[in-house]
């Protein structure tokens, strides 16, 4: 679905590259997390796989991108947008209406949806946001969770084959955030679309990502399968990424018992793998 082949971009004026030698592949259907420090160039991976880059961030720019492919380089954004759609990390400059069915409407409307297509696609995209329910309600009256939520079902109206979230729940507390992270399992899951999350919240992203790519300056300092990439905590801390607690005790377990233990990646496998070790 997405192929990047040694793709670098500096913004214009800058001296460093933003990205550097970056080559990747997210599969159709699946969910990858992308993960790095602040400045690492997560956003800057997101702004080049939606097109943002370089139709309204000019640089210099190697490489290849192909989403679906097409080269975003010589794809109009509007006809890029039928392929992937990203949410940004400001989510309120995304929002342009004050009620939430107007701002999905805004949406099909600017994209040159057909007229007559437009009522069905509006329902389904609350639907399978799970937001029927605030169809007529205020922007100004919703959680921030909530306004997340809206931002999400405003880009999945437009069909995207591919949804990039750009730190989709910076703001949200612990309940809100893994509401998001259902959500976007669902969109996977059930309507097949390919999600990538640039998220902080490690814990949550291992536990729905099944690919993780680590960013770091630039480039990318893991990536493969969550658990394989896990298994490189320390390394991962000193690049200033935390690996979940459940993780570290595998590894943990894995040297006080002298033998290989494979790395969890949420409570129940952990807590299953704690039971299994004391029966040993
Ligand atoms: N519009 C821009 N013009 C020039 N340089 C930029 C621009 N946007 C980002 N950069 C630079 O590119 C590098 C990568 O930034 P980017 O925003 O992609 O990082 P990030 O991993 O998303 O960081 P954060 O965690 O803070 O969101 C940084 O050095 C940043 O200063
Ligand atoms: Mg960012």
């Amino acid at each position: 679905m997405i192929r990047i082949e040694s793709f670098s971009f500096t913004y214009e004026g800058e001296k460093a590259p933003a990205l550097e030698d970056i080559t990747l592949r997210v599969e159709e259907g699946g969910f990858a997390g992308i993960i790095g420090p602040a400045g690492a160039g997560k956003t800057t991976l997101a702004r080049a796989v939606s097109g943002i880059i370089p139709h309204h961030y000019p640089g210099d720019y190697y490489g290849r991108i192909l989403v679906g492919g097409l080269d975003p380089v010589d794809t109009s954004l509007t006809d890029l947008s039928r392929i992937v759609g990203m949410v940004f990390q400001d989510v309120e400059s995304q929002i342009v209406s004050s009620v939430v069915e107007d701002e999905l409407l805004y949406g099909l409307e600017n994209f040159g949806v057909p007229h007559e297509e437009i009522p069905e696609r509006l329902e389904t995209a609350l639907r399978q946001a799970g937001i029927e329910n605030l169809r007529e309600r205020s922007i100004a009256s919703l959680s921030g969770g909530q306004r997340q939520k809206v931002a999400i079902a405003s880009i999945i109206a437009l069909r995207p084959r591919v949804l990039i979230l750009d730190e989709p729940t910076g703001e949200l507390d612990p309940v809100s955030s893994r509401q998001i992270f259902a959500m976007l399992k669902t969109l996977n899951e059930a309507y097949g679309i390919t999600v990538i999350v640039i998220e902080q919240k490690i814990m949550l992203l291992s536990e729905f990502a099944r690919q993780l790519i680590v960013l770091s300056r630039g480039k990318i300092a893991y990536q493969g399968p969550a658990r394989e990439v896990l298994s490189h905590a320390d390394e991962l801390l000193q690049l200033g990424v935390n690996c979940p607690r459940v993780a570290r005790l595998s590894m943990l377990l894995s040297e006080r018992l002298g033998k290989p233990l494979p790395v969890c990646v949420n409570l129940d496998e952990s807590e299953a793998q704690v039971r299994g070790c004391l029966h040993d």
